[in-house]
């Protein structure tokens, strides 16, 4: 099967296997395991923060950042559709008790205007926004520099707190050829997840200032997160940063392909130019996306109806060219 599902579905190569077997470790709840304190010191230094965490995944990063720096019974910003909003079963709410706000936004990118507008007096009756919420990249398109320099300009004004869910920070990365800590700097804090396109079997990181990430390390052991010989899974980590980055561009020219494929067939409407890094979305015509992809199932290609006539489809590492050109051939011979 050509699995188009999620770039989460990647799996660890023989030779992260290597790295994860040879692996030095300790106990991190202890924080002696020199493996995970090698993986967190290089996500600091790359984000251009102070300090950073292992956490477990992107769910967790998110959380603790809202648990810590929204705050209970605070108000926070975020696009309607983002991952927090609909991904994360509720934990804002539920665990951080902070009230997300989702917001209208043009392809899910935040406008500073649209978030001034959202922020309010407080007085004894009302909550009070605490944090915005940016999500980088939002289903594949990444955040204009711009737009992340007007947002962090208005939180400053606003005493407000900023984070990136950069659970695919590094295909922003690049695809707008900066380094990370460039786009990094316009959030206090960033969690980034290993287990996507970077390859690794498990793992997020959280980033953000000595002080942040010192509550966050209590926070995550009262969440039960806290992890003993886990240098096992760091060191995929730190195999998928020193390894994996720079071939991302390989899975955007890949999607471009695919995306290509679809523009010159019938049943899908798609606009290539709109694709700017690993995942395609497109709307199917004369036939439902649920029957669409039963049809690619049956010609070994697996991906995801997200709504009643719209497919998405993600690259990845397990991708290879050979499947792009499959993946192509039956797009357009599936009608
Ligand atoms: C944008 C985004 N944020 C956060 C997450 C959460 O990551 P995890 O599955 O590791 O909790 C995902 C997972 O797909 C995601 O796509």
């Amino acid at each position: 099967m050509i699995d188009l599902r999620s770039d989460t579905t990647t799996r660890p190569s023989q030779a992260m296997r290597e790295a994860m077997m040879s692996a030095e470790v300790g106990d991190d709840v202890y924080r002696e395991d020199p493996t995970v304190n090698r993986l967190e010191e290089t996500a600091a230094q790359v984000t251009g923060k102070e300090a950073a965490l292992f956490v477990s995944s992107g769910s967790m990063g998110n959380l603790l950042s809202l648990y810590i720096n929204g705050g209970r019974g605070n108000e926070i910003l975020t696009y309607r559709n983002s991952h927090i909003m609909l991904h994360e079963v509720a934990s804002p709410t539920v665990i951080a008790g902070v009230l997300p706000i989702g917001l209208d936004a043009p392809r899910g990118i935040l406008e500073p205007d649209t978030l001034a507008s959202h922020l309010h007096p407080s007085d004894y009756t009302t909550s009070s926004v605490s944090l915005i919420e940016v999500e980088n990249t939002m289903d594949g398109t990444c955040y204009p520099h711009k737009i992340l320099k007007d947002i962090r300009a208005l939180a400053d004004e606003n005493d407000l707190k900023v984070h990136m869910d950069g659970a695919r920070l590094f295909n922003a990365v690049v695809a707008q050829k900066v380094a990370p800590s460039e786009i990094c700097q316009y959030a206090d804090t960033v969690s980034f997840c290993l287990s996507k396109g970077l390859g690794a079997p498990a793992g997020s990181m959280l980033c953000g200032s000595n002080e942040f990430i010192k509550k966050a390390l209590k926070i995550r052991k009262m969440l039960g997160g806290g992890m003993r010989q886990i240098g096992i899974l760091a060191a995929a980590g730190v195999y998928a940063l020193e390894h994996n980055i720079d071939r991302l561009t390989e899975d955007h020219l890949h999607a471009g392909e695919i995306a290509q494929a679809l523009d010159q067939c019938s049943w899908a409407v798609v606009d290539p130019s709109q694709i700017e890094t690993n995942i395609i979305f497109f709307s199917t015509v004369g036939i439902t996306a649920a029957k669409a992809v039963a049809k690619l199932g049956e010609q070994g290609i697996l991906c995801f109806a997200t709504g009643k006539h719209e497919i998405r489809m993600v690259t990845h590492l397990d991708i290879s060219a050979a499947d792009v050109l499959q993946c192509s051939r039956v797009i357009k011979d599936l009608i």
